[in-house]
C-alpha cells in the first residue's frame, strides 16, 4: 500500500480522470477527500467506496471560489490533522475563435482552469510547509496554439509557471508539484467536444486516427499520477501520454 493513511484531497474527484484518481488512491490505502459540484456522482462514489468496505468524505466545494477552499482545506487538516496529498483535477475548454471571445469569456477560463489550481495549491501549502511534507498534482494539456482553445491554452501555461515557482520555494519542505498532460481521454468534458453530428464525428476519428495507441483511458492517467505522488524526488515535471 503505497499510500497507507496518506490524508488526500481529490478536487473534482467525482467525475472522469480525477475519479480514476481518487478509486486509486484509496484502493493505496488512502483516505481520501473528494470534492466536486456534481452531488450524485459524489453519492455514487460513496456508495462503490462503501461496497468496498470502506469510507470517503465527500463535499459540494466550488474550487473556482478561494475562501470556499480555504475553509474545506481547513476543516480536513482540523479533522485529520494533516494534508498529505492535493490532486486539482477540474479543467476543460470551451471551444471559441479569439477574436469573438469577451474580456468576461476570458477570466472565465483562466478562472476555470488556472485560479482552481492556484486556489487548492495555495490553500494546501500553508499547511504542508509546517508539516514539511507535501504532494501537490494538477492536470496539463495544450498551452497554447490550438485554434479556438487560446484562453485555456493561456491558463495551463500559467499552470507550469505555477508549478515551477513552487518547485523553487518549496523543495526544501519536501513539496512536490506534477502534472500530467493525459492526451485524448473520453470523459464526461472531453466527449462534450464532439457533439453529435457528421462534424463532431469527423473531428473525433481524426484525433483518434493520430493516436498510435488509440483514446487513453482515466485508469492509465490515474496510474501515472500514483506513480509521480510516490516519487519524492520528481517536481516540476509535465509527464506527457500517448
Ligand atoms: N480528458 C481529456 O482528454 C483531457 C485531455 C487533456 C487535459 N485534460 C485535463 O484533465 C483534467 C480532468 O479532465 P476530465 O476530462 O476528467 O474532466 P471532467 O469534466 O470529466 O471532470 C471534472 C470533474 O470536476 C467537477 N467540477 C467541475 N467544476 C467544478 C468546480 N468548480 N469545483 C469542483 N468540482 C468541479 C466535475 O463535476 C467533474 O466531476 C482537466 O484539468 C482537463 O483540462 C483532460
Amino acid at each position: 500500500m503505497r499510500f497507507q493513511d496518506k490524508i488526500a484531497i481529490i478536487a473534482g474527484g467525482a467525475g472522469g480522470i480525477g475519479k480514476a484518481v481518487s478509486l486509486g488512491l484509496f484502493k493505496e490505502g488512502a483516505k481520501i477527500i473528494v470534492w466536486d459540484l456534481n452531488t450524485s456522482a459524489l453519492d455514487e462514489m460513496k456508495q462503490e467506496i462503501n461496497q468496498l468496505g470502506g469510507t470517503i468524505s465527500t463535499a459540494s466545494v466550488d474550487v473556482t471560489d478561494y475562501y470556499a477552499v480555504e475553509s474545506a482545506v481547513n476543516d480536513v487538516v482540523n479533522e485529520y490533522g494533516r494534508l498529505d496529498i492535493m490532486v486539482s483535477c477540474v479543467g476543460g475548454g470551451t471551444f471559441k475563435p479569439l477574436i469573438e471571445y469577451t474580456p468576461e469569456f476570458w477570466l472565465k477560463e483562466q478562472n476555470y482552469n488556472l485560479n482552481s489550481v492556484f486556489n487548492c495549491f495555495h490553500t494546501s501549502l500553508k499547511h504542508m510547509v509546517k508539516q514539511e511534507y507535501g504532494r501537490l498534482f494538477c492536470f496539463m494539456s495544450t498551452t497554447g496554439g490550438v485554434p479556438g482553445l487560446a484562453g485555456y491554452g493561456a491558463a495551463k501555461a500559467g499552470c507550469k509557471a505555477l508549478m515551477d515557482n513552487i518547485k523553487a520555494e518549496h523543495s526544501r519542505q519536501h513539496i512536490t508539484v506534477n502534472a500530467v498532460l493525459p492526451s485524448f481521454t473520453p470523459t464526461p468534458f472531453s466527449m462534450k467536444t464532439f457533439n453529435d453530428t457528421p462534424e463532431g464525428k469527423a473531428q473525433y476519428e481524426s484525433i483518434v486516427s493520430r493516436m498510435p495507441l488509440g483514446p487513453n483511458t482515466v485508469e492509465n492517467v490515474a496510474k501515472t499520477v500514483l506513480d509521480l505522488l510516490d516519487n519524492e524526488r520528481i517536481s516540476g515535471q509535465v509527464i506527457t501520454l500517448m
